[in-house]
């Protein structure tokens, strides 16, 4: 594991300059196979004796340097990236999970994740439960005999709930099924969620990853640190028939998860990223420490000063002193708490979208992490689909309003929300 710092990582963490022809940038090898040397070579590489390239949805070199080098900064032993970061949630769950099998979930998830889980994934037979991840405790009381994961999102996306990832990994210890981390909004500069106890990283590399809206993207990082044998992952530890009895707890030992992720979760469910969204996002990662240092920064300035608007009834940012999640943002995220600030508009629905739509340089668009400041009405759109119900669970009010705050100078994002703000219906006002 290098011992060197983020920026360095970031930089070059698996990228061998020699072994890649001296070229000062990660190459986009943009090829869909790889010769074989010979029959015996093939057919060895099939059977895992030796390492090296079959095919891009299985294994790329680009895709390669882009996965030691996320896998270092977040502390793992190795990635596989995917092509989106819903497709990394989707592929790491079925390669863990079958029918039957139950998950307890923070409620408090991305409106595709909530989907994903409470309905798609229980038509193949995999059930959630979802709690309030805000106990830690709700995440044993939810458990069940065929609990076989738990999942979190770090800083939850909208609500931006800090959560106690010690004392949720604390509660998957006692389960004895792994912790995984949606670590998209925090970002591995920010927070590592393996120093905490989670087993399994993801990111949406989409968002601050990436950070200039051109690429999706997503990856899944094995911390190495679960034990498969312990009796309930029975595909771990009997012979797989997806690959001709291979055993994957004895033969991989702490690679057993990600190892199987590539080669029956990439090679079956198809995800794979292409190299050249690969290539664009290691041009992003080189620079993610200071853009969201500069994203923290700005989100924090941009909440103080809604605090202050008559228009706004509410701000949620972590990082305010009156945030109810500050202890925590203090222990979880002491640099930084990221880009998203959520806050309520008096007037409610009818007020939070005319916001949305009255801004000029905030885009209204369904996205988060851009180097561009971004804004949204969730109620309206990413959210709609949901109930009333789980719109609350996952955070979402009608007043809600999230920004993406960019990179651009602040005075200009103050004036922009102020000019929307005066479009505001008055009436609601007064009061
Ligand atoms: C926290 C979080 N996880 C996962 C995703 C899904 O990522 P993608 O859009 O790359 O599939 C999103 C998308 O907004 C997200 O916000």
């Amino acid at each position: 594991m290098s011992t060197q710092k983020f920026a360095t990582n970031a930089l070059h963490a698996g990228h061998d300059v020699s072994a890649n022809a001296g070229t000062r940038a990660v190459p986009i090898y943009q090829s869909t196979s790889y010769v074989f040397n010979d029959a015996d070579h093939a057919a060895n590489l099939f059977d895992l004796s030796e390492t090296g390239y079959i095919y891009t949805r299985i294994n790329n070199p680009t895709n390669d340097i882009l996965e030691q080098r996320l896998a270092a900064l977040e502390g793992g032993i190795a990635s596989v990236v995917t092509s989106s970061g819903t497709a990394a949630i989707s592929t790491a769950l079925l390669v863990l999970l079958k029918a039957g099998d139950h998950i307890v979930a923070s409620n408090s998830l991305y409106g595709g994740t909530y989907n994903l889980l409470s309905v798609t994934l229980p038509r193949l037979g995999i059930t959630t439960t979802f709690v309030d991840p805000s106990d830690p405790e709700n995440f044993g009381k939810a458990a069940q005999e065929n609990t076989r994961a738990v999942f979190v999102e770090s800083l939850g996306n909208p609500k931006l709930d800090v959560l106690d990832v010690e004392a949720i990994s604390t509660q998957a210890k006692t389960l004895r099924v792994p912790l995984i981390v949606d670590n998209t909004v925090a970002t591995p500069y920010l927070l590592n969620p393996i120093k905490h106890g989670a087993n399994i990283v993801i990111h949406s590399l989409t968002k601050y990853i990436n950070g200039n809206g051109t690429a999706l993207g997503g990856v899944i990082i094995d911390a190495g640190t679960f034990d498969y044998g312990n009796g309930k992952f029975p595909e771990f530890t009997e012979p797989s028939p997806g690959y001709h009895g291979l055993v994957y707890h004895e033969a991989l030992a702490e690679a057993a998860f990600i190892a199987k992720v590539r080669i029956e979760g990439l090679r079956d469910h198809g995800a794979a990223l292409s190299p050249f969204n690969a290539f664009q996002i290691l041009q992003g990662l080189e620079t993610l420490e200071i853009r969201i240092k500069k994203h923290s920064e700005s989100a924090l300035a941009i909440a103080k000063w809604l605090q202050e608007q008559e228009e706004i009834a509410w701000v949620n940012y972590p990082g305010l002193e009156t945030s109810r999640y500050k202890a925590l943002a203090d222990k979880y995220l002491p640099v930084g708490q990221s880009g998203i600030v959520t806050f309520g508009v008096k007037g409610g629905f009818d007020s939070a979208k005319t916001v949305a739509n009255e801004t000029q340089l905030f885009s209204l668009l369904a996205n988060i992490g851009d180097t561009k400041s971004l804004i949204i009405h969730p109620a309206s759109t990413t959210h709609q689909q949901l109930s009333d119900a789980s719109q609350a669970d996952t955070g979402v009010t009608k007043d809600l309003v999230r920004l993406s705050v960019g990179l651009e100078a602040i005075e200009d994002l103050k004036a922009d929300l102020k000019q929307a703000f005066a479009k505001i219906d008055k009436s609601v006002l007064v009061h």
